[in-house]
């Protein structure tokens, strides 16, 4: 089973509770691999920070490109990125990379890149990526002012495109957080998706005591139901 982890916004905690789960289910015993089809901000190497993570948490010894087939030195927009060095991102590319994880890996775990209709190229959009992978989507909330409104957003959407919302991450980014429980109990009374866990904020944002935030078999009752 692969999932897909998108969040409200860019930088709301999708690599770290990407991560967490790897960790989650690498502990059941599991083959994992992360994917970062397409990254928007490299080093030196023409590698992404995120790629790297996802990479170094996966048990599957991959090469650096099958982990992230399209990166972009500048850290914009990915279609913007990738305009800016005369590339397209194509579908059927990030579709040949995942079914190479898929085929060796127990779980994929795929993240995108800011929130979930950020743009692939001109027409397509990360929603349609998940849709042609076809796999269920996980919103990471990233829990600070205004989360409700882009979490409900994101809900539509992931709806709207017909596409499984597997479950939530409530991820505490702000612990100071005015009034955060009953955020979440709004958001819990409003998602149909099961709240696969609270994580609070962590100092040093350690993935694998993350890992202990969250149920995982909520998600495993769904795929027994499949
Ligand atoms: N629960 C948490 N506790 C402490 N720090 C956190 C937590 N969640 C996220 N962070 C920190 O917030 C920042 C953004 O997190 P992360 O990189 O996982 O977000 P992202 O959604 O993957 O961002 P991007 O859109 O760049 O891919 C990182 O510095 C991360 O360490
Ligand atoms: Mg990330």
């Amino acid at each position: 089973m692969s999932y897909f982890i998108t969040g409200t916004d860019t930088g709301v905690g999708k690599t770290l509770i990407s991560c967490a789960l790897l960790h989650g289910f690498a502990a059941q015993g599991k083959l994992v691999s992360g994917f970062k089809p397409v990254a928007a901000g490299c080093d030196e190497n023409d590698h992404n920070e995120d790629a790297l993570v996802l990479r170094a948490a996966s048990t599957l010894q991959l090469g650096y490109g099958q982990v992230n087939p399209y990166c972009f030195p500048r850290a914009i927009a990915p279609h913007l990125a990738a305009r800016h060095v005369g590339v397209r991102v194509e579908m059927r590319r990030i579709l040949t990379s995942y079914e190479e994880l898929a085929g060796q890996a127990d779980e994929v775990i795929v993240e995108g890149a800011g929130g979930f209709l950020v743009p692939l190229n001109e027409t397509l959009t990360f929603a349609d990526m998940a849709r042609e992978l076809d796999i269920p989507v996980i919103l990471v909330v990233g829990l600070r002012l205004g989360c409700i409104n882009h979490a409900l957003l994101s809900m539509a959407a992931i709806e709207g495109h017909q596409l499984e919302c597997a479950g939530w991450v409530a991820n505490v980014l702000d612990q100071e957080m005015p009034a955060l429980q009953e955020n979440i109990d709004t958001l819990r009374e409003r998602i149909a998706a099961p709240l696969l866990g609270i994580v609070p904020h962590l100092k040093g944002a350690d993935a694998k005591l993350a890992t202990q935030y969250l149920d995982l078999n909520l998600l495993e009752r769904e795929q027994t139901d499949e």
